[in-house]
C-alpha cells in the first residue's frame, strides 16, 4: 500500500480538529441544534465527532478504542433528527468545511467530504418532520 489515506491527504489531525471546532462553534449558536445537546459542555461531544471522523477517513482508531462500534443510528435515537435538524447540522458543517483553504482541501477531496456529510446526515434522520 503506497496510497495515502484521505485523512493524511487533507492534512491529518490538524484539519479535522479545525473542521470540528468550527462546527461546534456554529452548534453553540444554533437555536435548532444547541438544545439537542444534553451536556452543557460541548467539549466532549466535539471530541467524539472528531475522533469518529478521523477514524472514518483512515486516521487513528481512537474512536472505536474508546466507544466501540460507532452504531451512529442507534446513538442518535435519543435526539429527534428531522429535516430541520438535518439542514441545521449540514449548514454548520458546510460553514466549517468552507474555512479550510483550498491548498489544504482541494476540490476533489472537498466534494468527497461534503457528499459524505450529506449522505450521512440523511441516513441519520429518524423523524419525517
Ligand atoms: C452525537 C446530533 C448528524 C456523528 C450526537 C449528539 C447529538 C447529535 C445531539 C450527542 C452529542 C454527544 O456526543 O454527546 C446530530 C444531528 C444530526 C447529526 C441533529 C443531523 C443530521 C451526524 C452526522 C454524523 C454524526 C452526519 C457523522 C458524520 C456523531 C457522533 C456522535 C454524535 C460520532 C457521538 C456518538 C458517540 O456517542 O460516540 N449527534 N447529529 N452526527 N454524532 Fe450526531
Amino acid at each position: 500500500q503506497t496510497q495515502i489515506s484521505f485523512f493524511e491527504a487533507v492534512g491529518g489531525q490538524a484539519t479535522f480538529h479545525r473542521i470540528v471546532a468550527a462546527f461546534y462553534r456554529e452548534v453553540a449558536e444554533d437555536e435548532v441544534l444547541r438544545p439537542l445537546y444534553p451536556e452543557e459542555d460541548l467539549g466532549p461531544a466535539e471530541r467524539r465527532l472528531r475522533m469518529f471522523l478521523e477514524q472514518y477517513w483512515g486516521g487513528p482508531r481512537t474512536y472505536s478504542d474508546e466507544r466501540g462500534h460507532p452504531r451512529l443510528r442507534m446513538r442518535h435515537h435519543p435526539f429527534k433528527v428531522g429535516p430541520i435538524e438535518r439542514d441545521a447540522w449540514l449548514r454548520a458543517m458546510r460553514i466549517a468545511v468552507a474555512e479550510i483553504e483550498p491548498e489544504v482541501l482541494d476540490d476533489a477531496h472537498r466534494k468527497q467530504l461534503l457528499d459524505y456529510f450529506e449522505m450521512a446526515a440523511n441516513s441519520l434522520m429518524n423523524s419525517p418532520f
